[in-house]
């Protein structure tokens, strides 16, 4: 679904991206790891359309996409969150998710006031009851627990229907019950899209993932099955550390 050849940025001196290449297969979930700085995010960044890689190719499907700008690559079906919870915080959590659904509109409707426009309206209905939101559907999106603003991300991500889903450190500040929640929720995505995940929770990237890729100093330092990162002196070295007992 996503392959990404030869991937290159820097930020002055500072090389974040290094000749990064690897492929992400349809309806799978595939894991970017790595310790703090080792150029993930920039690597979401690169293949999102939000910074230009200095040199190197993306393809969606075949098709090249490389810097295509973030509305033209959600149009293209991929979605992606934040590592920083980004939503519109004075909105509601149906407003929120209504504004998703409604980009899927012709731009003709976009002059017709937004509560008589009826499928932006069902499709954030279906969501927030997909998502388990209807009791939040009116509350100011800043007034939710940060696990539910976490949650109302992949709602916003999931109403545009995505191919490609991209998640940056989705759980970051979030509780143990909370992630556990999470891990439920990405599982019964799975189907529905290719899921990209960025994510610094061992057991969690084990239990959800179908391929790891371990970053390190902006390069590609392994990448396999869970258990082969699992099981790689390179990979305990670099990032889990040699006596990390949970790995
Ligand atoms: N816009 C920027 N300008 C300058 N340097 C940047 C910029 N974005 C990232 N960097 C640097 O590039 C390197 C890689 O950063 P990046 O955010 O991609 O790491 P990361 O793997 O996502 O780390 P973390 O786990 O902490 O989120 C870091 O040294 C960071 O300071
Ligand atoms: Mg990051």
């Amino acid at each position: 679904m996503i392959k990404v050849r030869a991937l290159n940025k820097a930020f002055g001196g500072l090389r974040a991206v290094r000749d990064l290449s690897f492929e992400a297969l349809p309806r799978c979930v595939t894991s970017i790891i790595g310790p703090n700085g080792a150029g993930k995010s920039t690597a979401f960044n690169l293949i999102a359309g939000t910074l230009q890689p200095d040199s190197g190719t993306v393809e969606l499907d075949g098709r090249d996409i490389t810097g295509r700008a973030p509305f033209a690559l959600a149009r293209l079906g991929v979605a992606r969150s934040f590592q920083i919870t980004n939503l519109f915080f004075g909105l509601s959590t149906f407003e929120n998710v209504r504004l998703a659904c409604q980009s899927l509109e012709r731009r003709s409707s976009y002059l017709v006031r937004l509560d008589r426009l009826a499928r932006p309206q069902a499709c954030a209905r279906a969501i927030l009851a997909e998502f388990g939101l209807q009791e939040r559907a009116n509350e100011l999106v800043g007034n939710l627990s940060h696990g539910d603003q976490r949650r109302v991300e992949i709602a916003v991500c999931m109403a545009l229907r995505p191919r490609l889903l991209m998640l940056d450190e989705p759980t970051q500040g979030m509780s143990p019950s909370e992630t556990a929640e999470f891990d439920a929720l990405i599982k019964s995505l799975t189907g529905r899209a290719t899921i990209l995940l960025i994510e610094h929770d061992v057991d969690l990237v084990m239990s959800l993932s179908d391929h790891v890729i371990v970053m390190h100093q902006g390069e590609k330092l392994f990448e396999g099955t869970p258990d082969r990162v699992r099981a790689s002196p390179l990979v305990r070295e670099a990032y889990l550390g040699v006596d990390h007992a949970a790995v």
